[in-house]
């Protein structure tokens, strides 16, 4: 699916449309973590362009969907998002300002042509390896042209990536993402990934170490490595030999700065002993595990193609447990998977109950074009997936209050990220990804500090500054403390 383009060229600024300087962009971004990257890099190829960002639709000369495609819900709100931006252009241009819409990301790259047809009103689709080529198509899309651009070329996107991080650093929260691996050879037979984002593809150490090495010159202090199957990251070392993500994790740890490392999303036959290692060894993992399953039905993770069954998840959980017991462990699931029976959802609970989360995300099934799942026979009604879903979620909701409320009255460090709801109040995050609300003065922003819980709420911890020597920042352990759960 690969092909090159030597259509890359990158404008220098003011070359765009007639000049862009003060107009404004506004970027929705829907789905993953991935695309919250891929919209920040967006907003940092159009500054360069005279494109500052806002946050209100109407002051917008260029709007950017940036979408979603892997239920069916996600990709509609794109549609009915794309009818109300209509009446915001023809208001703006009423009062003759003109303004250009784009569709990228994922429904851009699966629906291609389809979508400027549907809604007329977008003026350039682009997928989510083509974003750097958006300076150039914006002044193809300015000249009238519906633009359409959904090729696959991802090593151009990294090696884009790559300059567009040694021009860096803009100004950065304490806490960042950094794509180190796109797409996915696994091919689960419910999933648009490998439709959408392509072949597996890894971005080489050197890029890598550079991005982390300005982000944390940059002042961040916690970077979450992100990939669709993030665990399947290879590369080659200095040494010539091959790299997995364990010892990736081992070197961006040496980062000046960087106290703080979490990896998303993993896939667990690719949960190597060296990664497992990496939780026993290393402080500044953070204790906490994405690693979804989808079901506890060994039928069911069979016809979704998964490659494993639910004694190879609860031996790997064991082996992960035992090497960081404190670990807080989160997953997705998919109920109404083509062809389950009240007896696979059983498992599926069972399973569930065995293990213990702290957070999940559950989905009822849905049909996505073009993967063999959508094509199965068995498809079942919506009022079945709706009933197991909530009987899920009740589950799931019950394990993550329970893990939230054995966290009271124990102190652990706190990454400190920004302003909290009511004045001073800053909020961040918790080793185990919660949210906590700290009573702390905002010099303290982009530090860590030890803040003892002193309440759960329905959504985030509260927390009291622990020690209280403001301003010192104190060893970074988020295993020492935690209560067993
Ligand atoms: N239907 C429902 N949920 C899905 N997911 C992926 N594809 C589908 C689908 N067709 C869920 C999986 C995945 C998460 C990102 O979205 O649980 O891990
Ligand atoms: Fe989709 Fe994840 Fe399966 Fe890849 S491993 S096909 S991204 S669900």
């Amino acid at each position: 699916m690969t092909s090159r383009s030597t259509n890359n060229k990158i404008l220098p600024a003011g070359e765009i449309a007639g000049g862009a300087a003060g107009r404004k962009v506004f970027v929705r971004t829907y789905g993953c973590q991935m695309n919250v990257y891929d919209s920040g890099r967006m907003a940092e190829v159009l500054a360069p362009q005279g494109y500052s960002q806002t946050e209100t639709l109407e002051d917008a000369d260029l709007v950017i969907l940036n979408t979603c495609h892997i239920r069916e819900k996600a990709a509609e709100k794109v549609y009915s998002e794309l009818g109300r931006l209509r009446k915001i252009k023809d208001e703006r241009a009423r009062a003759g300002k003109p303004t250009l819409i784009g569709v990228a990301g994922c429904v851009a790259q699966a629906e291609g042509e389809e979508i400027s047809r549907r809604a007329p009103v977008v003026d350039l689709v682009f997928g989510p390896q083509s974003y750097h080529r958006l300076p150039d198509l914006l002044v193809r899309a300015a000249g009238g042209a519906k633009v359409v651009e959904t090729e696959f070329d991802i090593d151009e996107k990294f090696e884009h990536l790559a300059e567009q991080s040694k021009r860096m650093p803009l100004a950065r929260a304490a806490s960042a993402f950094l794509t180190v691996q796109e797409g996915c050879d696994k091919f689960c037979t419910f999933c648009v990934v490998p439709y959408t984002r392509g072949a597996e593809v890894s971005r080489p150490l050197g890029q890598i170490l550079q991005e982390a090495e300005g982000l944390a010159a940059a002042g961040v202090r916690e970077i979450t490595l992100l990939g669709q199957n993030v665990n399947a990251w290879h590369g080659e070392g200095p040494d010539g030999r091959p790299w997995g993500l364990g010892r990736l994790l081992r070197r961006l740890a040496e980062v000046d700065g960087l106290d703080r490392l979490r990896y998303t999303t993993s896939h667990p036959r690719d949960m190597d002993d060296e990664l497992i290692a990496a939780h026993r060894d290393m402080p500044e993992l953070m204790p906490y595990l994405h690693l979804p399953v989808q079901s506890g039905s060994d039928r069911i993770l069979a016809a979704m193609n998964r490659k494993h069954g639910r004694d190879d998840y609860f031996r790997l959980v064991d082996r992960i447990r035992e090497a960081s017991p404190g670990l807080a462990l989160s997953g997705d699931f998919i109920v109404g998977f083509p062809g389950e029976t009240d007896a696979d959802f059983a498992d599926t609970m069972d399973l569930v109950r065995r293990v213990g989360y702290a957070s999940c995300f559950s989905f009822k099934y849905s049909q996505r074009p073009g993967t063999p799942g959508a094509a199965m026979a068995d498809q079942l009604p919506e009022a079945v997936k709706s009933t197991r879903l909530a009987e899920l979620q009740t589950l799931l909701s019950d394990q993550q209050r329970a893990f939230n409320a054995s966290r009271l009255g124990i102190t652990c460090d706190v990454l400190l990220e920004k302003k909290g709801r009511q004045a001073g109040q800053l909020t961040g995050k918790s080793p185990w990804l919660q949210a906590v609300q700290v009573d702390a003065p905002d010099a303290l922003i982009g530090t860590i500090q030890p803040v003892e819980i002193v309440d759960i709420g329905a959504n985030s911890l509260f927390g009291r500054l622990a020690g209280g020597q403001y301003g010192s920042i104190s060893p970074v352990d988020g295993s020492r403390q935690e209560a067993a759960f």
